[in-house]
């Protein structure tokens, strides 16, 4: 099978009420891992790629890393560029294999977000490829641009028809509270994703495939690993599972993790170093950080996004 769009998986997941995973790829471990507990479980998949990660690893290798991963494990796997922050990024993935691009123009005026995304959706429809768009502002760290919790925004329900219907975008990221990074809500305080606007947002798009970003819950087993291990990690808090899965099993289709494979690979590799402080062969420490990642793709795709046999 060859890499696919996500139309076909967004109706049956809207219509299920789970949601596919979108996780961040960077390195062929990080691709093993989350493509292994996929196919033990049956699970479509969704693999992105940020700027940063094409500029670390080369679109090429990527490109390659994900085909061996179709032809490995025979899922419906689509290759998705995550932020895509300029028409020409956008275009350039899209003439290279890309199935699916984010257009990311969240921190335009609506008027010019709308240009913008509509300029990019023309493009890669007319190649056969699907767009995400994203309507308000998340807060926390991508690539170089850091937002801070007081620059960050609700999406506005009330823009989102005339959004899809003028851009003509296939799916919707929406800000509801979720936000980049480890550290997404301030100790002490209750987090609480905003599900009167998903509901709001849900009701003016119906059958529209909305999409989570930030939505790792930074698992505290493994910031406490960390810190065992002689990392610094005080404060850092994810979003509840539990409300990932409420928002799966609404109007929210595709949910974006890659904090939580960054802890999981980060928290293996400091505690396999305090363990063997004289090994030195790469294949010793990321075969169990891959490892780590495989067991925590799994837990979400049973727990958070319901996936599970729905390849
Ligand atoms: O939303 C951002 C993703 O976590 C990708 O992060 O831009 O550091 O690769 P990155
Ligand atoms: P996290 O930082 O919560 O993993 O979010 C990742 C993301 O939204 C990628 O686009
Ligand atoms: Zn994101």
């Amino acid at each position: 099978m060859p890499l696919v769009t996500t139309k076909e998986m967004f109706e049956k997941a809207y219509n299920g009420g789970y949601a596919i995973g979108a996780f961040n790829v960077n390195n062929m471990e990080i691709v093993q891992g989350i493509t292994e507990a996929a196919k033990e479980l049956n699970a479509p998949l969704i693999l992105q790629v940020s700027k940063g990660a094409r500029a670390y690893a080369n679109h090429t290798y990527l490109m390659k890393l994900v085909e061996a991963a179709v032809i490995e494990t025979g899922l419906p796997i689509c290759l998705h560029l995550d932020h895509g922050d300029s028409f020409d990024l956008c275009k350039s993935c899209i003439d290279g294999g890309f199935t699916s691009v984010m257009i990311d123009k969240s921190s335009l005026s609506l008027e010019e977000n709308i240009a913008e995304t509509k300029k990019v959706v023309e493009y890669a429809h007319d190649h056969g490829v699907v767009v995400e768009a994203e309507l308000g502002t998340l807060a926390g760290i991508e690539d170089e641009v850091n937002v801070s919790a007081e620059d960050s925004s609700y999406t506005r329900p009330e823009d989102v028809q005339e959004f899809v219907e003028r851009t003509g975008c296939d799916s919707l990221a929406i800000a509801i509270g979720t936000s980049h990074g480890a550290y997404k809500f301030k100790p002490g305080t209750k987090p609480q994703l905003r599900f009167d606007i998903l509901e709001e947002v849900a009701k003016r798009l119906p059958s529209f495939p909305i999409v989570l970003h930030g939505s790792s819950s930074v698992p505290q087993y493994l910031v406490e690993k960390i810190n065992a291990h002689g990392g610094n990690m005080p404060g850092a808090i994810g979003v509840p599972e539990d409300q990932l899965r409420q928002a799966a099993s609404l109007a929210v289709c595709k949910i974006n993790i890659d904090s939580d494979l960054r802890l999981a690979m980060t928290a293996t590799i400091r505690e396999y170093f305090d363990e063997h402080p004289d090994h030195f062969d790469p294949r010793q420490y990321l075969k169990p950080s891959r490892e780590a990642i495989k067991e925590l793709v799994a837990h979400k795709i049973i727990n958070v996004l319901g996936c599970n046999g729905k390849a």
